[in-house]
């Protein structure tokens, strides 16, 4: 395993539920962390921890953060991408404003982020990104397809940056969480919150997925709540 101490993590959607967990799961275990959220008050200052705007539907916000995280750090070892929506985006619907939004926040933000601090990633040789996808990147299980094409998008970014920085030694995973008990499936009844996921042991994953040598990488990891038939 490498070793935490001494790397540089950034971590969008830091704010609550998973990206938050991956935060405190990381500082715990040494690592230096740059979050990045849309209101920065809302963590509380620790030690190895920045905090930063970012704002997913604004490049300059996304320009900024990595440019204030390797000013700080002086280098950045790791993304995180969190920060994603499941605004409703359905087959028929005639209004795009919400496919639009997913395309734009689960999307475009984490190839954004992953571009501007590509020169960092491969610069020691040892890089490392997890994007948060979803078991919705690898079938379609509901009505909300437009949720279900931004994580299939989130897998095949996340497959480009493994063809792009392999010899880098950059390594990418897409993770596949099914339900997970935080703010997202608030609305979901159908599974008792207990028989959902857990933020922490995500963010368990996600530590274990930066700190696994370039020799064992992880293109995709998919998490079960819940028995399926596929996956
Ligand atoms: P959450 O709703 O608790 O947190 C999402 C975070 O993303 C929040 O901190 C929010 O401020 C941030 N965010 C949303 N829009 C943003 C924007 N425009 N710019 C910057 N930040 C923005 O959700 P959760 O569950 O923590 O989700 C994290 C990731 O995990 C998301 O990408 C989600 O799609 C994915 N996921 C969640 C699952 C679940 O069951 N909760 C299951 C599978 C994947």
């Amino acid at each position: 395993m490498l070793e935490a101490a001494g790397r540089v993590a950034m971590v969008s959607g830091a704010a609550r539920g998973i990206g938050r967990a991956v935060v405190q799961r990381l500082l715990a275990a040494g690592f230096q962390v740059s979050a990045g959220l849309r209101d920065p008050r809302r963590l509380d200052p620790a030690p190895g921890l920045a905090l930063h705007a970012y704002e997913a539907e604004d490049i300059a916000s996304a320009t900024a953060w990595v440019a204030a995280t390797a000013a700080r750090f002086g280098r950045i070892d790791a993304l995180v991408n969190a920060a994603g929506i499941n605004s409703k985006a359905r087959l028929l619907d005639e209004d795009e404003a919400a496919l639009d939004s997913l395309w734009r926040v689960n999307v475009k933000g984490p190839m954004r982020l992953l571009r501007l601090a590509w020169p960092h990633l491969i610069a020691g040789g040892e890089g490392r990104v997890v994007n948060i996808a979803s078991l919705s990147g690898k079938r379609v299980r509901n009505e909300n397809v437009g949720y279900a094409m931004s994580k299939h998008a989130v897998l095949a970014l996340t497959h480009a940056a493994r063809r792009e920085g392999w010899e880098h030694g950059l390594r990418a995973t897409a993770l596949c969480p099914g339900f997970v008990d935080t703010d997202m499936t608030a609305h979901v009844t159908k599974l008792p919150r207990d028989h959902m996921s857990r933020p922490e042991d995500i963010a368990v994953l996600v530590e274990t997925l930066l700190r696994l040598p370039n020799t064992a990488s992880v293109a995709e990891l998919l998490v079960n709540c819940q028995r399926e038939e596929m996956l």
